[in-house]
């Protein structure tokens, strides 16, 4: 009988950063994401973000790269998703630059990662992501997908990324939900997408937070 090990869990002042951080993510999900990216880690390639916003979920994989040795990459143009414009549900006036009157999540990412000291593990790719997964070259272990979550932008995150994701790497999707009653259905299209693929099989689900691992080839 194999023995199961217990999944990873942040240090408690890592724990407090993140639910100090602003965004959206809930604890339990934030756990389930901290699990996988210490899992993926141990394959010493990369951990790929897509959707930066503050910083609160790149928190949990640049703590989890600092303990492989590896880099945690979070891609963002930082100027917010469709229902995080004025108006819509999830806005934030606290993000917009009076300046430039759009918004700008930089500077509030760049103040979370300061404080909680891991700016040296961390990339942050500032642009948007189907432009960067273009360019990008190298295998990754693990992809999160938390990006634009229209349909045009979750499958152009899917496309751009999956291939690079090294066999036994991770694909997290974060916000899948079957019932349209509980939210947008592009992460669950591209999570069944993935399923159907042959190329994914599931590992685990928390909340809206599911993890794949890339067990066959293109996916
Ligand atoms: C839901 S938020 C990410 C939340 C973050 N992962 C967390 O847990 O704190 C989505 C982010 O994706 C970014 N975004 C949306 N579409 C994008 C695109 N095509 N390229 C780059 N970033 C994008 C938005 O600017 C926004 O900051």
């Amino acid at each position: 009988m194999t023995a199961r090990t217990a999944p990873a869990v942040p240090r408690p002042e890592i724990l407090a950063a993140f639910e100090a951080a602003k965004g959206f993510m809930p604890v339990d999900e934030g756990l389930a994401l901290y699990a996988a990216a210490t899992e993926a880690a141990a394959l010493g390639l990369p951990l790929v973000e897509v959707g930066t916003y503050c910083g609160r979920s790149t928190i949990l994989l640049a703590d989890a790269a600092r303990g492989a040795g590896v880099m945690a990459v979070t891609v963002d143009h930082h100027r917010g998703s469709e229902e995080q414009q004025p108006g819509w549900e999830y806005h934030d006036p606290a993000v917009v630059d009076p300046e430039v009157g759009e918004m700008d999540t930089l500077p509030t990412f760049r103040r979370t990662l300061h404080a909680a000291g891991l700016e040296d593990h961390v990339l942050a790719l500032v642009g948007r992501s189907p432009r960067a997964a273009a360019l990008w070259r190298a295998p990754v272990g693990l992809v999160f997908i938390d990006g634009g979550h229209t349909d045009e932008h979750a499958t152009a995150d899917y496309e751009g990324w999956t291939p690079h994701l090294a066999p036994g790497g991770l694909l997290v999707i974060h916000d899948v939900f079957a019932d349209p009653a509980d939210g947008g259905q592009a992460p669950y299209r591209i999570y069944r997408r993935a399923l159907a693929s042959g190329a994914f099989t599931e590992v685990s689900a928390h909340g809206s937070l599911h993890v794949l691992r890339r067990s066959g080839a293109r996916g």
